[in-house]
């Protein structure tokens, strides 16, 4: 690729995925509360988000925002996370919607623990962005993937019970069906900052055949250039889903 030439994608990428880790090493090292980092961080969502839609032409980018088990974090600290989640929905619902971005939350939504006004940012950008179709931001909050699976199961046994699915029946589709955000592509690439090689919980259902890349570089920091790298390591990857190639 010459300087100045946008990367072109030669294998499909329809649906990545972001574990944005590393805000509070990256306050760290500057000596500045983790606040700062959370602050840094959010601001950095936009402007990879944006790159993935508009500039690369991903249709659906899912972002691991909050965890099932983020709750064991001091109080204040989720609180901010919480006040930066709403103001970044109310910040940008507007372009979200001139875009055609339709925005889907998917997580425990019913957990008291979530104060009502993010709740209602939440769902107010989910509404108003319902009919749109070109990009799906999916914001994971409140999100495990073991959470998601017994949700799935919960449904899945519901239907049974209620006569409208024969257990005999219940096949990878019908589980799919149950699934946080059925529509969504399958996820080609999870990328993970920080230097953390694990999923933390992270969409453990559907990243049965994606692409995995760890990379050291902490979230705030995360630019276009490491972007793009993430892209050409993909492009050289051998995706074979258990055949030959
Ligand atoms: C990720 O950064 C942001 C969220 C979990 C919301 P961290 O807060 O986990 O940053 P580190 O891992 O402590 O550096
Ligand atoms: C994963 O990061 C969760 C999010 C990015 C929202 P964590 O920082 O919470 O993960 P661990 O604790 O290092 O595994
Ligand atoms: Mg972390």
């Amino acid at each position: 690729m010459k300087k100045g030439e946008q990367f072109q994608f030669t294998h499909p990428l329809n649906h990545v995925a972001f574990i944005m880790d590393g805000n509070g090493r990256w306050a760290k090292k500057r000596m500045l509360p983790r606040s700062m980092g959370h602050r840094a961080g959010v601001k950095n969502v936009k402007k990879i988000v944006d790159l993935c839609f508009y500039k690369y032409d991903i249709f659906a980018c899912s972002l691991f925002t909050f965890s099932t088990e983020n709750w064991n974090r001091p109080p204040r600290e989720i609180k901010y996370l919480f006040k930066l989640l709403k103001i970044f929905f109310q910040e940008n619902i507007q372009e979200f919607l001139e875009k055609g971005t339709r925005v889907v939350v998917s997580g425990d939504l019913d957990d008291k623990r979530i104060p009502d006004d993010v709740l209602t940012t939440m769902k107010d950008a989910i509404y108003r962005t319902k009919d749109c179709n070109n990009h799906i931001f999916n914001v994971l909050f409140n999100y495990g993937g073991r959470r998601e699976i017994v949700a799935m199961t919960k449904k899945v046994v519901d239907q049974v019970q209620a006569g409208k699915l024969d257990a005999r029946y219940i096949s990878e589709a019908t589980l799919k069906h149950f699934l946080y955000q059925p529509k969504l592509p399958e996820l080609d690439l999870l990328i993970r900052t920080s230097g953390e090689y694990r999923l933390s919980n992270c969409l453990l259902y559907e990243i049965c055949y994606s692409e995995l890349i760890f990379v050291s570089t902490f979230w705030p920091d995360f630019n276009e250039s490491d972007l793009v790298s993430c892209f050409k390591d993909y492009e050289g990857r051998n995706r074979r889903f258990g055949g030959i190639k």
